[in-house]
């Protein structure tokens, strides 16, 4: 059986793909589903640095230039989920030929039960075969104009590839993005909202933990909606965490973490 493969994209850079993508799998993986994680931004690859994966010797970079085979690239992330990391550095994105990207993927999809890819902003040639492959294609917009208008052309990239984008996500909202100011933007896009994350301190934390929000702060605003979003994509209804002495324990945890400026190792 193959996997239902789910494709992050975005049209402007920055918006929260790679964030998303991290949380969405893991959430997942949470509902005992067989997620797997690919990171496909081979040039700016994120997902390494979020989960802890940053020494990986064999990534995706080396499995697309035929050096090592797709086993050795999987790695553990949380919950239960499996990862293939794209490196960090320029030598393994010039030696990776993304045409080789599809194969790779279909020779894992029998294996898990959901892949989630993250992909670079815009429109290139990684993003279109991770397209191509998917089952549904979410984009994570912010809400400013920039980011919808650059949407709205991935969304036709999407179309002429012969993939309708399923929704979006709404991610670092304010508090005056009411439903209101929501709506309009989704129907400028003329697409479904299918989950609205708010600006949250738990994401910039959560970075420096290496660790996604849904697996560090379980109970923070942001994790309760991805985790709402992950049971939606996999049709399974999940109860809405009530308020508790563990929420308000979190809230001031995220609230005294301190950021560095420098997150260098000592
Ligand atoms: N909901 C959020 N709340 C707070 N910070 C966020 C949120 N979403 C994203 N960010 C910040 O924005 C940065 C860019 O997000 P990222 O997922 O790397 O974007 P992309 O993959 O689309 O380029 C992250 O490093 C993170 O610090
Ligand atoms: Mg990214």
């Amino acid at each position: 059986m193959a996997a239902k493969i789910y494709t992050i994209t975005s049209g402007k850079g920055g918006t929260g793909k790679s964030i998303f993508a991290v949380n969405l799998a893991a959430a997942i993986s949470g509902l005992a589903k067989k997620t797997l994680l690919i990171d496909a931004d081979l040039g700016m690859a994120n997902i390494c640095l979020m989960l802890g994966l940053e020494d990986s010797k064999i990534t995706l970079h080396e499995v697309l230039a035929d050096e090592a085979n797709v086993a050795d690239a999987l790695y553990d992330g949380p919950n239960g989920l499996k990862v293939i990391p794209s490196g960090l550095s320029l030598q393994g994105f010039k030696k990776a030929d993304p045409a080789k990207l599809k194969d790779v993927i279909a020779e894992v999809s029998p294996n898990f039960e959901f892949i989630v890819i993250d992909t670079p902003s815009g429109i290139n040639h990684v993003t279109a075969s991770s397209i191509e492959i998917c089952d549904e294609v979410i984009m994570v917009l912010t809400p400013e104009i920039t980011s919808i208008t650059d949407g709205s052309k991935m969304k036709a990239f999407s179309a002429m590839l012969g993939k309708e984008v399923a929704g979006i996500v709404l991610n670092r909202t304010m508090p005056e993005h009411d439903e209101t100011y929501r709506e309009k933007l989704a129907s400028s896009v003329d697409l479904n909202v299918l989950e609205v994350l708010p600006e949250d301190a738990s994401i910039p934390n959560s970075i420096i933990a290496k660790s996604p929000a849904v697996a560090n702060y379980p109970y923070s605003e942001i994790s309760i909606a991805m985790n709402r979003c992950a049971a939606l994509l996999c049709g399974i209804k999940i109860p809405e965490p009530k308020e508790g002495k563990a929420q308000k324990n979190e809230k001031k945890r995220v609230l005294n973490t301190k950021i560095p400026f420098s997150q260098s190792k000592k």
